[in-house]
C-alpha cells in the first residue's frame, strides 16, 4: 500500500486527484468522509453529568449527620474536540482561571495529547446549591479518560474521586463529596460519617481538610420505579454562599447550645424522609421536607426570597423547603403537579426547574 492508500485515496488516474484540480470536481464519494480522509479526522467526545439536589440533611451533614441528595435531569454537558489550540468556549484556555479543569487533565490524567477544544453547555443555575461544579467536574473527567482511550469503562467511583478531588482543589480543601458522588452514580446517595441502616454501602471517601481528617460513608438507596411525583426547583436569583453560611451555622451553635437539638431534629427527620422515600410514600417524604424547611429556618439559613417561594408552592406540594446551603439559591417542592408548582414559583419573582426525583448518573453521550 502505498502512502495515499495509507490515506484512504486511491492512486490511480481514474480517483486521484490531478494537480490543481479543483476540489470540487473531484470525486471524493470512495472516501469515508467526503470532507476529510480520516485518518486525518480529530476525535471528539461528549459527556454529560447531573446536577443534584439535597431533599434531607444539609447542614446537619457538617456534624456527621446523613443527608439525601438525588440527581435531577438538569446537568452539565462537555465537549472535547482534539484542536490545533487550546481554547475554552472559543477564548483561549487559561487553566488557572478553570481549577476543576486544569486539574483534572494535568493531575488526574497528566494529559499529553492534542490541544483540545473544550465547550461546555450548563442547564443548572450556578451557585445556587444544585453541584454545578461537581457536574463540570464529573462531565470533564468522563470526557477525558474517553478522549485518551476509545475503549476505557466508565468507573463511576473512580469518577466520583476525580470530581471530589477536582473540588477540593478548587476549594481550598474543603470539600463533601455530596454533590460529585451523587452527579456521578445517579439515583438517590446517602452521605453519612458511618453507613445508614437501610442503605446499600458504595464506597467511602477520605480528605484531609484544613480542620483534620474527614471521613464519609457513601451509600445507595433504590427508589421506587413507580414514584409518581416531581421535583421542582425554584431559583430565587441570589447565589447561595456556601462557605458563609455553614460558618454562621458554626458561630451560631458555638454561642447558642440550645441549637444543638435543631440538629438533633434534621437527623430525626432525615431518617424519617429516607425510610418514606424508600417505601413510596410521598405524604411522608412531603411531610418530612416541611419540617425539615422549618428547622432550618430556626439555624437561620433560610430568606425571605426563599419563604416566599416556599409558601407559594405550598397548596400544590405534597412538601417544600430550601435546598443546600440557604441564604439564596434554591429551594425545591415535592408534587403531583409540576406544571402548577412551577408557575406559581414564577408568580413569586423565582425561576422554576422540573426534574425527575433520581436521573441517571455521568454518562458518555457520544
Ligand atoms: O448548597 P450546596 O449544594 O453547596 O450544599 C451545601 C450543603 C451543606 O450541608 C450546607 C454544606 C456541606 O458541605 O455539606
Amino acid at each position: 500500500m502505498n502512502h495515499l492508500q495509507a490515506l484512504g485515496l486511491n492512486s490511480t488516474s481514474k480517483c486521484g486527484r490531478a494537480f490543481n484540480q479543483p476540489l470540487a470536481d473531484y470525486n471524493t464519494s470512495h472516501l469515508p468522509n467526503p470532507h476529510f480522509p480520516d485518518i486525518l479526522a480529530k476525535d471528539m467526545v461528549r459527556a454529560f453529568a447531573p446536577g443534584k439536589c439535597i431533599l434531607f440533611g444539609e447542614h446537619a451533614v457538617v456534624y456527621g449527620h446523613p443527608a439525601v441528595a438525588v440527581a435531577i435531569d438538569a446537568g452539565v454537558e462537555v465537549e472535547l474536540s482534539e484542536s490545533d489550540s487550546w481554547t475554552i468556549e472559543g477564548i483561549p484556555f487559561e487553566s488557572e482561571k478553570h481549577p476543576h479543569i486544569s486539574h483534572i487533565l494535568n493531575d488526574v490524567f497528566d494529559y499529553g495529547g492534542d490541544p483540545l477544544k473544550i465547550k461546555i453547555e450548563s442547564g443548572l443555575f450556578s451557585a445556587a446549591g444544585l453541584g454545578s461544579s461537581a457536574a463540570l467536574s464529573n462531565a470533564m473527567g468522563a470526557a477525558v479518560l474517553r478522549i485518551m482511550d476509545s475503549n476505557a469503562e466508565l468507573d463511576l467511583v473512580k469518577l466520583a474521586r476525580i470530581g471530589h478531588a477536582a473540588e477540593a482543589k478548587a476549594q481550598s480543601g474543603r470539600a463533601s463529596p455530596t454533590d460529585t458522588a451523587t452527579s456521578a452514580l445517579g439515583g438517590c446517595v446517602v452521605v453519612a460519617g458511618e453507613q445508614v441502616t437501610g442503605t446499600k454501602h458504595v464506597f467511602d471517601a477520605s480528605m484531609v481538610t484544613p480542620e483534620g481528617d474527614r471521613k464519609w460513608s457513601i451509600c445507595e438507596v433504590e427508589l421506587p420505579a413507580d414514584l409518581d411525583a416531581w421535583l421542582v426547583l425554584g431559583f430565587t436569583g441570589i447565589s447561595s454562599p456556601t462557605g458563609e453560611m455553614v460558618a454562621g451555622v458554626a458561630k451560631l451553635l458555638e454561642e447558642d447550645s440550645s441549637k444543638d437539638q435543631e440538629m438533633d431534629a434534621i437527623a430525626m427527620i432525615t431518617q424519617a424522609g429516607l425510610t418514606a422515600l424508600g417505601a413510596g410514600n410521598l405524604e411522608a417524604v412531603g411531610i418530612a421536607m416541611n419540617a425539615c424547611h422549618e428547622r432550618l429556618q430556626n439555624i437561620g439559613v433560610s430568606s425571605p426570597e426563599l419563604d416566599s417561594l416556599v409558601e407559594a408552592v405550598r397548596p400544590h406540594s405534597l412538601g417544600a423547603k430550601l435546598t443546600g446551603a440557604g441564604g439564596g439559591g434554591c429551594m425545591v417542592a415535592l408534587t403531583q403537579n409540576p406544571q402548577r408548582v412551577a408557575e406559581a414559583i414564577e408568580v413569586v419573582g423565582g425561576t422554576p426547574l422540573i426534574s425527575r426525583l433520581g436521573a441517571d448518573g455521568v454518562r458518555i453521550l457520544s
